[in-house]
């Protein structure tokens, strides 16, 4: 039985974020709906989520020794991760000796920290399909791994990085030395060590939703949303909508993957499942144990969307995955560096039927940015996708 306190009081229930950026606002704000106290952090101040939190503390989540001093000075119920740069192990050690609950288990935030800890787990302990692939710590061994079997063309990534950072594709030899320079400039902690994985030349890659909620008994259930479709540039996401068609036996499997992998990795709350799908096809990518960017368009779609699904996941509550509408979302970038940015163009964008703006507040622009993103539902994903791409395209990101 769940029991909710009274914020600011001491019966409160405390929830606390590492991470506080677009995502991490949505959950926060899913959670103040149901009274839940709330402690959002992040790496610098006045980040998204900590503008509508009740708390909101900076500093440095990959470092162990600050992450310990908060987590034993806040106590709160559950400890949220938003980010994967995060002190997992201090994580693990209080988890392990009962003085919070991580969500959805430390051993989960560990794992998809890096590149490395899930795909071993997918690929060598569930047997899940996934592109070929192979670690390597230096130009020599990734030429190697390339030469004794990945082959061209390949991807390249640094273990540690995400949004596409550092990631690059090698046609052939002549691209090899250019990826490799290229991940060691992008990983976020540079440890010097890649991914390289056989190019998979998919029809289509989808985000499946997977929620694992209590039931009436108590026991953990597994729903999935509907699978969102998306289109990646550069490795990051710029548009997505919801229902991407699939063929049943596709969907079948990707669900039964998602079902395996979850399950592993444990707890409750919302996972973000990246599948690539070939006709019949289906390979796993990666999985984010929380909240998923290409999922903002549930906040179009779905009556409950993403974020209050992992709010209430979390915290025990029941759960509704069902589809309201077809929708799309499309991202607003700051197309500009600068701080204290001004949105010119938000009335015309929101005079587009069917749609809604979210814009996150960050106090920085930079021209990649991710600033906002434009929602839209319609009777079809065709229509919402071009709704949701006007819309976006009408706001324009300018200096003060
Ligand atoms: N092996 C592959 N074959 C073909 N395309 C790939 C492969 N790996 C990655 N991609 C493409 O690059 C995109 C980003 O890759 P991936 O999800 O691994 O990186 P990421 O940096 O974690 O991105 P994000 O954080 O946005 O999820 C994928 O969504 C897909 O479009
Ligand atoms: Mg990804």
């Amino acid at each position: 039985m769940t029991t909710l306190g009274t914020p600011l009081s001491p019966s409160a229930t405390r929830v606390m974020l590492l991470g506080s950026g677009e995502l991490g606002k949505e959950v926060l704000i899913a959670l103040q709906r149901l009274g839940v106290e709330t402690i959002a952090v992040d790496r610098y101040e006045n980040a998204p989520g900590q503008q509508v939190a009740h708390h909101a503390r900076t500093l440095t989540m990959s470092d162990p020794v600050q992450l310990k001093a908060l987590i034993e000075a806040e106590r709160p119920l559950l400890v949220v991760p938003e980010i994967e740069a995060i002190a997992t192990p201090v994580l693990q050690q209080l988890e392990d000796a009962g003085v919070v609950r991580v969500i959805p288990t430390a051993r989960a935030a560990r794992l998809t920290m890096d590149r490395e800890g899930i795909r071993r787990l997918a690929a060598e302990t569930l047997g899940v399909p996934t592109s070929p692939y192979k670690f390597c710590d230096s130009l020599a061994q990734l030429q190697a791994a390339i030469d004794e079997g990945i082959g061209y063309p390949c991807i390249v990534k640094p273990v540690m990085s995400s949004s596409g950072k550092g990631q690059s594709k090698i046609d052939g030899p002549a691209d090899v030395q250019k990826a490799w320079d290229c991940a060691m400039a992008g990983g976020r902690v540079s440890h010097g060590r890649v991914i390289v994985e056989g190019f998979i030349d998919f029809d289509y890659e989808i985000t499946l939703l997977t929620v694992r909620a209590l039931d009436e008994a108590g026991a953990v259930q597994t729903r999935f949303c509907e699978p969102i479709g998306h289109l990646q540039v550069h490795g990051d996401y710029v548009e997505s909508w919801q229902p991407h068609p699939m063929a049943p036996a596709a969907l079948q499997k990707a669900q039964q993957i998602a079902q395996a992998v979850t399950a592993d990795l444990g707890g409750q709350g919302l996972f973000g499942v990246e599948l690539f799908v070939k006709c019949e096809q289906v390979w796993f990518s990666e999985v984010s144990p929380r909240p998923h960017d290409t999922g903002l368009v549930t906040l179009a779609t779905q009556w409950q969307n993403e974020f209050e699904l992992h709010a209430r996941a979390i915290l025990g509550l029941p759960v509704d995955t069902t589809l309201k509408s077809a929708g799309a979302s499309a991202v607003v970038y700051g197309g500009v560096d600068a701080a204290g940015i001004v949105f010119d163009g938000v009335a015309d964008a929101l005079r587009v039927p069917g749609t809604d703006v979210r814009l996150f507040g960050k106090p920085e622009s930079f021209v990649k940015r991710r600033m906002g993103v434009a929602v839209a539902h319609a009777a079809d994903i065709d229509t919402a996708r071009r709704n949701a791409k006007e819309a976006a395209s009408r706001i324009r990101p300018r200096r003060a």
